[in-house]
């Protein structure tokens, strides 16, 4: 059974790889930190989880957390990680940062997206882009792990059949994406306050938006040229949940048929990618309400050959395949279990 820490236990991701370990048949949850609430029970400040983890944060050194740990999960405010982690590479335990802190490969990347000097650059060659759809063969390889932006999971999955196939031109590629509540964490601030939040549809970053750095990355890895993106991010009447409508512009378009088999090929063999493009019903796209609870990323997409643009459509729940049960994919690649251990709930209907 393997030991397992987490360092940000109290906050939304924190709680979801908590709920994701006790599904979990070989990992036992070992400690669970929080500085405000170290000494609390869990089920304190994830109530869900009364009567199923019966423990209380700790405060003990994280450092010192991850010598015991045979796998340590980092899921902290962006910056913080970064010093807790050139510590914690010295111990043999297994590291899966879910904070953007090691998920860019060019450190110049983070002064141009996060106006942030990166104070180990040279440790993020030792991270892998925990994608597994794109990086399965170096995830399990590797003993670190920088799990995905949640938008850029939803936007990146949905495009890379069209980029990989040529359907893609070389302009700019579009996405528009919009986050419910639970992307901005737990800490509440006036912007995310109910009565401030509930009902909008609020434009809360039409351009710069820190994502489209890993999404550029990504997407240029697979053309092999740089893909330029820009991305515009939208708080909605959501609580969990993404959804990224992304705009391609290409002189030939493909007919449906053939975008259907760029995306079937791609996808054949992954257990959390579902296509979802129906003619009929009031489904026929991705929708985020039907991936809640589960580690589900669903892809569709359409063609709008008169304005020579293919639409992409990705949707997922931020905080599992976003977040914490992308970031348990990974643990289980590392470690050699089935890829959907402890991953197999399906998504709640109706939420
Ligand atoms: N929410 C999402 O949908 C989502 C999806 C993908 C990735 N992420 C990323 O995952 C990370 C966590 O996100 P979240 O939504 O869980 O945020 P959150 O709810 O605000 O939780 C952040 C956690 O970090 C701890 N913390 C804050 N400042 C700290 C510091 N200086 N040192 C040590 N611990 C500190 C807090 O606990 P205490 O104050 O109790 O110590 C809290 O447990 C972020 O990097 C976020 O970008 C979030």
């Amino acid at each position: 059974m393997l030991n397992v820490s987490v360092i940000g236990g109290s906050g939304y991701v924190g709680g979801e790889l908590t709920r994701l370990i006790t599904l979990h048949p070989s990992a036992k949850l070992q400690a669970t930190y929080s500085r405000s609430h170290a000494g609390k029970y869990v089920h304190s400040v994830h109530p869900n989880l009364r009567g199923i983890v019966d423990m209380t944060f700790t405060g003990e050194d994280p450092v010192r957390l991850a010598q015991s740990s045979d796998v340590t999960f980092l899921s902290l405010p962006h910056g913080q990680s970064s010093k807790l982690i050139p510590e914690m590479i010295k111990t043999n335990t297994v590291l899966i940062d879910l904070g953007a802190d090691f998920r860019l490969k060019d450190k110049d990347a983070y002064i141009r997206w996060y106006n942030y000097q990166h104070p180990s650059p040279d440790l993020l060659k030792e991270f892998v882009y925990g994608l597994p759809e794109l990086h399965r063969a170096e995830i399990k390889k590797s003993r670190r792990v920088a799990v995905p932006g949640c938008m850029a999971t939803s936007a990146i999955l949905s495009l890379v059949p069209l980029v990989r196939e040529g359907i893609a031109g070389t302009g700019p590629i579009i996405v528009d994406a919009k986050v419910g509540s639970s992307g901005s964490g737990g800490k509440p601030s006036l912007a995310t306050h109910f009565s401030e939040r509930y009902g909008v549809v609020r434009i809360y970053k039409p351009a710069g938006h820190r994502h489209t750095a890993e999404i550029i990355q990504e997407l240029s890895n697979i053309r092999n040229s740089k893909v330029d993106v820009s991305m515009s991010a939208h708080s909605v009447n959501m609580v969990r949940g993404i959804e990224t409508t992304s705009h391609v512009m290409s002189s030939n378009i493909p007919s449906l048929k053939d975008i259907w088999k760029a995306y079937r090929s791609f996808y054949a063999d992954e257990p959390f990618v579902r296509l979802v493009r129906d003619l009929h019903g009031a489904n026929k796209y991705p929708d985020p309400k039907f991936t809640v609870g589960s580690n589900f990323a669903d892809v569709g997409f359409d063609t709008d050959p008169e304005a020579k643009r293919v639409i992409a459509i990705g949707a997922l729940d931020n905080l599992v395949k976003g977040a914490a049960g992308n970031a348990v994919q990974c643990m289980n690649i590392m470690l050699g279990f089935d890829e959907t251990e402890g991953l197999k709930s399906p998504p709640l209907h109706p939420v």
